[in-house]
């Protein structure tokens, strides 16, 4: 198994990246590495040029990034941590794979239309042939599997075409270059929803703090954001099916299900017929108890930007490594000399 994962430096992470993301990293980390595989975790800082950014402030929201996840668990002795853009063979790969991504495919993915909206002529080019570059991310290393929340499937169906379509073209059938990732997407707890609206996602461009749990809340700011969290004035229903239609509820239940390691059927069993009132205080203390650990490291880490350079250069380098043998096959299918 291979596991190449990216995920992109903004900053001020929240609970949404926290159980949408980086908890299945930290725990196919753990089980590759158990079974011989190898993990690769990146930040796309590459990806960060399709919209525009302020450099000094990309700078500080990678080293926020890569703090937040090794104090999440992800461990750079068992896993290589990296950022793409000491790795220059992604944007290598990315424009070796230009050739064979077709203009009709990077035009139907949902995220390009949803971003370009109707001023598609102003976007940037790295908006529209963002999907290229990730495809180039995850077959750069000859990934089997794909951790990724829901909305970053269709890329990955994409990555398997560009690889597909470049295998046919170019290789011989027993010999491809690539090989074609599968997604991987975690059960539950994949969509973690706003906190006063359940219908959307919660999101660090909200413009209301309250609508997100941060990984730098106190104790005290996630009890009051809780508990000021929109519901409903109905208990909790006793079953699944009764949260249908109460997206707010629905929410809080998957995060303290998802917290606790539980299903939401085992949360309503035993909050089920109980309002708000019992419910919350027992999640916001759920939540302060299993991120207080997280809280505390996330401080330790962003102190020591040097130490967090140091990561990212050793992960670098080991990427490097692993990223030639692939990108020197793709040069030479196509014809490409090299010297
Ligand atoms: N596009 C992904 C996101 O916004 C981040 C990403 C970039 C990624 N390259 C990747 C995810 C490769 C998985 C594999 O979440």
């Amino acid at each position: 198994m291979r596991i190449v994962s990216g995920i992109q430096p903004t900053g001020n992470l929240h609970l949404g990246n926290y159980l949408g993301a980086i908890r299945n990293w930290v725990r196919m980390q753990d089980e590759v590495a158990a079974s011989g595989g190898l993990s690769l975790y990146f930040l796309a800082d590459l990806h960060a040029l399709s919209q525009p950014h302020v450099p000094a402030e990309l700078a500080a929201n990678c080293r926020e990034m890569v703090a937040a996840l090794l104090a999440c668990g992800i461990d750079p002795d068992k896993s290589v941590l990296f950022n793409q853009a000491q790795v220059p063979q992604h944007a290598e790969l990315q424009w070796l794979l230009s050739g064979t991504a077709r203009m009709g495919w990077l035009s139907r993915m949902t995220q390009w239309k949803d971003k370009s909206g109707k001023k598609g002529d102003s976007q940037s080019v790295a908006l529209f042939t963002y999907p290229v570059l990730q495809a180039a991310d995850v077959l750069l290393y000859q990934a089997t599997h794909v951790p990724v929340g829901d909305d970053q499937k269709q890329h990955l169906e994409l990555a398997r075409d560009i690889a597909q379509k470049f295998n046919n073209d170019f290789c011989t059938e027993d010999a491809p270059v690539f090989t074609l990732p599968e997604p991987t997407i975690p059960p539950e707890a994949a969509r973690i929803m706003s906190l006063r609206d359940g219908a959307a996602k919660m999101s660090k461009s909200d413009p209301s703090d309250m609508s997100r749990i941060n990984l730098t809340d106190d104790a005290d700011a996630i009890m009051q954001k809780i508990k000021k969290a929109k519901t409903d004035p109905e208990p909790l229903p006793e079953d699944k099916a009764g949260l249908e239609g109460r997206p707010e509820a629905a929410n809080l239940v998957g995060i303290y299900a998802a917290m606790a390691g539980t299903s939401v059927e085992a949360v309503l069993a035993e909050f089920g017929g109980h309002g708000f009132g019992k419910f919350k205080p027992a999640l916001g203390e759920l939540l302060v108890e299993k991120l207080a650990p997280i809280n505390t490291r996330f401080g330790e880490l962003r102190s020591d930007p040097g130490a967090l350079d140091a990561i990212l250069r050793q992960g670098a380098a080991k990427a490097r490594e692993l990223a030639v043998p692939t990108l020197e096959a793709t040069y030479k299918a196509l014809g490409l000399l090299r010297g």
